[in-house]
C-alpha cells in the first residue's frame, strides 16, 4: 500500500487539533481523478472549519484543506475531461492539505499557461469574493470613497488592486495591522492607510474626510465619511463602521475575522445606510458567477499577479495561529 503525507483534523476546535501524518494514498475510482499536490492554499474558510463552522457534520478524524494546485496524477477510465500532466486547481469541502487527493472532474479548475501554481490559489475564491463585493454587492462608483478592512489579507489586497486598477477615481482608506503591510498598501495605491493596532480608524477617518452628517437633524445632508465600507472582519467594528459611513451609503459585510460582533441598526437609523451582508455562495450559478469567471481569467491573463507566502506544510499549526493573530500578509499557501 502506497502511502502519502497528509494534514489531519483530530478534532474540532483549538490549532494543535491539527496534525501530519500519514494517509493511504487514493487510487481514481470510477468519476475520479486523482491529482498529484503540489501547493495548498490557507484561506478563512479552514479557520471556520476547523471550528466547526458552519457545521460540525463531518466525522473527525479527516484531511483538511479546501483549495490546492498541482499535476493531474490519474484518472479513471470513464474520465475525458482531464489526462495526467494536466495543471489544476482543486476546490473541495476537505482533503486538500495532503499529497494526492481523488476529487471529481467537475471540481478542478484549469491554471492557465503563464500561471504558477502557487499564484493561481490567491484568485478563484478569493477574487470572487473581491470581483462581488465591488461589481455585484456595492455597486462601486467612480468617484467615491471606501474603507476596506483587513486590506492586507487574501482578498482584501485583491479588492484594492481591482478599485485601483479598473477604476480611476476611487479613494481609499485601508486598514491593516502593522507598518510593514501598511507600506505594502501604500505601493498598491491605498490613499490613506490606517494601523488598526496602534490607531482608533473612526477618529482617522473622520480626520481624512471630516465628519458625517448623522442622525434626524441633518435630514439629507451628506458631508464627510465614506461611501462604502467592505468589511470581512466584524467583531467590534460592527459597532463602529456606521459612524463613518455616510448618509445612503453602503456597507458591505463579507466576513468574520473578528467574530460575529453585534449590529444595533437604530443607532444609523436616520442615516439610510444600506446594510450588505453578503456570501458568494449565494451567488453560485447565476449570470454574475460566469462574469465574476470572465473577470478572473481576464485578470490572471493580463495582469501582474501578487506572489503568495508560502510556508512549509510541517508548519501548518504555527501558520494557522499567525494567520488568525492578522500576522500574515497577502495569500498564505503550503508547499506540500
Ligand atoms: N462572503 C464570502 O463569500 C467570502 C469568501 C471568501 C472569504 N470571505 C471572508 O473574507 C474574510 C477574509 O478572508 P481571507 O481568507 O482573505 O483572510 P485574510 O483577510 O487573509 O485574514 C483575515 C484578516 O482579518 C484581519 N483582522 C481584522 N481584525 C481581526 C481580528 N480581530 N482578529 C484576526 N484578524 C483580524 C487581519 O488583518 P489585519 O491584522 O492586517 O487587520 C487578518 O489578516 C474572512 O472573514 C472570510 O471568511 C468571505
Amino acid at each position: 500500500m502506497k502511502m502519502m503525507k497528509a494534514v489531519y483534523l483530530d478534532d474540532y476546535g483549538a490549532v494543535e487539533n491539527l496534525r501530519v501524518g500519514e494517509a493511504e494514498r487514493p487510487q481514481p475510482r470510477p468519476g475520479q481523478v486523482v491529482v498529484h499536490i503540489h501547493y495548498a492554499g490557507l484561506r478563512w474558510g479552514d479557520v471556520m472549519a476547523r471550528n466547526g463552522l458552519p457545521s460540525r457534520a463531518r466525522a473527525t478524524p479527516f484531511i483538511a484543506g479546501q483549495e490546492a494546485t498541482g499535476i493531474v496524477d490519474s484518472v479513471a477510465d470513464d474520465v475525458t475531461m482531464w489526462k495526467p500532466g494536466d495543471r489544476v486547481m482543486i476546490t473541495t469541502a476537505g482533503g486538500a492539505f495532503a499529497e494526492y487527493a481523488a476529487v471529481s472532474p467537475q471540481s478542478l479548475i484549469r491554471v492557465p499557461e503563464g500561471v504558477s501554481l502557487p499564484q493561481m490559489l490567491a484568485y478563484p475564491v478569493n477574487m470572487r469574493t473581491a470581483y462581488y463585493m465591488i461589481y455585484t454587492w456595492a455597486k462601486l462608483q467612480e468617484g467615491e470613497r471606501v474603507l476596506l478592512h483587513a486590506a492586507a489579507g487574501g482578498v482584501g489586497l485583491l479588492a484594492l488592486q481591482i478599485m485601483k486598477r479598473k477604476f480611476s477615481d476611487i479613494e481609499v482608506v485601508a486598514i491593516a495591522s502593522s507598518d510593514q503591510k501598511l507600506q505594502m498598501l501604500k505601493k498598491e495605491g491605498a490613499d490613506h492607510v490606517i494601523n488598526r493596532s496602534t490607531q482608533d480608524y473612526v477618529r482617522e477617518v473622520t480626520e481624512i474626510w471630516g465628519p458625517k452628517a448623522s442622525g434626524f437633524a441633518t435630514g439629507g445632508q451628506q458631508t464627510g465619511g465614506v461611501d462604502v465600507a467592505f468589511n470581512g472582519v466584524s467583531g467590534d467594528t460592527l459597532s463602529k463602521d456606521w459612524q463613518v459611513i455616510r448618509k445612503r451609503g453602503r456597507w458591505v459585510i463579507y466576513g468574520y475575522a473578528a467574530g460575529r460582533g453585534q449590529l444595533d441598526t437604530s443607532k444609523f437609523g436616520y442615516d439610510g445606510i444600506t446594510v450588505m451582508p453578503f456570501s458568494s455562495i449565494a451567488w453560485m450559478g447565476t449570470p454574475e458567477y460566469q462574469s465574476a469567471t470572465t473577470f478572473i481569467n481576464d485578470w490572471l491573463q493580463n495582469e501582474t499577479l501578487i506572489e503568495p507566502t508560502i510556508y512549509p506544510l510541517e508548519d501548518m499549526q504555527e501558520v494557522q495561529r499567525q494567520f488568525e493573530r492578522g500576522e500574515t500578509t497577502g495569500k498564505v499557501v503550503f508547499s506540500v
